[in-house]
C-alpha cells in the first residue's frame, strides 16, 4: 500500500468567512472577496491559482452574507446564452470559464472563532488526505503556482509545508513568524529554499519574534492536522489559530517551510488592495499599455 503521507493533493480549503471590516463601507453588502482587482474578484485570483496547481476540489468555509461568493463559481446559463445571442462568444466563454476548473463545495463557519476553526470547518469534506489552504487576501505571483510548489514538496517528502517570504520589522506583528534552520534536503528542485520549522508565534511584536521570516497565505498540511486543530485552545487575539496547530506539527519535525521566490501581494486591506490594483493593471495584457502611460503622465 502507498504510504499515506505520500497521497497527492487533490483538495483546498479557502477560508471566506471573514466579515471584511478594513474595507467598510465597501464591505456592508459584498463580501471582501468579491471586491474587484483589475477585472476579477479578490478571491477568483486564488481559485485559478488552484486550478493551475491541479486542484480538483475547493472547499470554501464560507459565512453569512456570503451568497454572491457561491453564485460567482455556479454556471450561469441564461448569462452565457444572452452573451452567444449578442455575438459575444469571448464573454460567454470568460464566463463559463469561471465555474469549469474544479469541484467546489461550501461549508459554513457560523462563529468567527478565527483562521483555525475555519480549517476545523473543512474536516469533514477533507476527510483522510493532505491539503491545501489559501488565504484569498494574498495573491501569489511567480513562475510555477504557489500550491503546486507546496504539492510537490509534500508529495516528495511527507512533511507539511508551507510558503514564507522575508518581512520588515514593522510587519512582523502582521504574520506568524517562523523559527527555523536550513533542512536537510537533497533534492536540486528546492534544497536551497526550505527550511526546517522548529516553532511558530503568531503575531508577535518585533523584539519577540524569533526570525523575518513571515507566513504567506499558503500551506499544504497532513489531515493530522485536525486533530491538533481540535485541541488548539484561543491564542493571538482569542482566536483559535493555525500557528499554534503548526506548532504541533513542527515539534514533531513534520513542518517544512520554502521561502517563496515569487512576488506576494497582500490585497488583505486597502493600501495593499491598491498596489496590487495599479501593479495587475499596469501588467493587464488588454489595459497595461494605456494604463502605464497615464500613471507616467500623472503629476504628483
Ligand atoms: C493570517 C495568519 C498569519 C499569516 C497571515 C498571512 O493572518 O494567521 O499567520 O502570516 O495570514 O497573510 P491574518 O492576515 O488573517 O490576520
Amino acid at each position: 500500500m502507498t504510504p499515506k503521507a505520500n497521497k497527492k493533493v487533490r483538495k483546498a480549503v479557502l477560508p471566506v468567512a471573514g466579515l471584511g471590516t478594513r474595507f467598510l463601507p465597501a464591505t456592508k453588502a459584498i463580501p471582501k472577496e468579491m471586491l474587484p482587482i483589475v477585472d476579477k474578484p479578490l478571491i477568483q485570483y486564488a481559485v485559478e491559482e488552484c486550478v493551475a496547481s491541479g486542484i480538483e476540489h475547493i472547499i470554501f468555509v464560507t459565512g453569512r452574507h456570503k451568497s454572491a461568493i457561491e453564485d460567482h463559481f455556479d454556471l450561469a446559463p441564461e448569462l452565457e446564452a444572452f452573451l452567444d445571442e449578442r455575438g459575444k462568444p469571448e464573454q460567454a466563454r470568460i464566463v463559463r470559464e469561471i465555474s469549469d476548473g474544479a469541484q467546489i463545495s461550501y461549508t459554513r463557519q457560523s462563529v468567527a472563532l478565527g483562521l483555525g476553526h475555519a480549517v476545523l470547518c473543512a474536516a469533514e469534506l477533507v476527510g483522510d488526505e493532505p491539503f491545501a489552504v489559501l488565504l484569498g487576501d494574498v495573491i501569489m505571483d511567480g513562475k510555477t503556482p504557489a500550491t503546486r510548489e507546496l504539492a510537490e514538496i509534500y508529495e516528495a517528502t511527507s512533511a507539511g509545508v508551507i510558503h514564507v517570504e522575508e518581512v520588515r520589522s514593522e510587519r512582523v506583528h502582521l504574520y506568524g513568524i517562523i523559527d527555523a534552520e536550513p533542512a536537510l534536503n537533497e533534492d536540486p528542485r528546492w534544497h536551497n529554499r526550505l527550511l526546517q520549522v522548529k516553532n511558530l508565534v503568531e503575531k508577535p511584536s518585533a523584539d519577540k519574534a524569533p526570525s523575518h521570516f513571515g507566513v504567506a497565505g499558503r500551506y499544504v498540511l497532513p489531515p493530522e492536522i485536525f486533530e491538533f486543530l481540535k485541541h488548539t485552545k484561543p491564542g493571538t487575539g482569542g482566536e483559535i489559530q493555525l500557528t499554534d496547530a503548526l506548532c504541533k506539527l513542527a515539534e514533531q519535525n513534520r513542518l517544512l517551510a520554502s521561502v517563496y521566490e515569487g512576488k506576494t501581494r497582500d490585497a488583505g486591506d486597502k493600501l495593499g488592495f491598491l498596489q496590487a490594483t495599479v501593479e495587475l493593471g499596469m501588467r493587464d495584457p488588454k489595459l497595461g499599455k494605456d494604463f502605464r502611460a497615464y500613471l507616467k503622465g500623472l503629476k504628483l
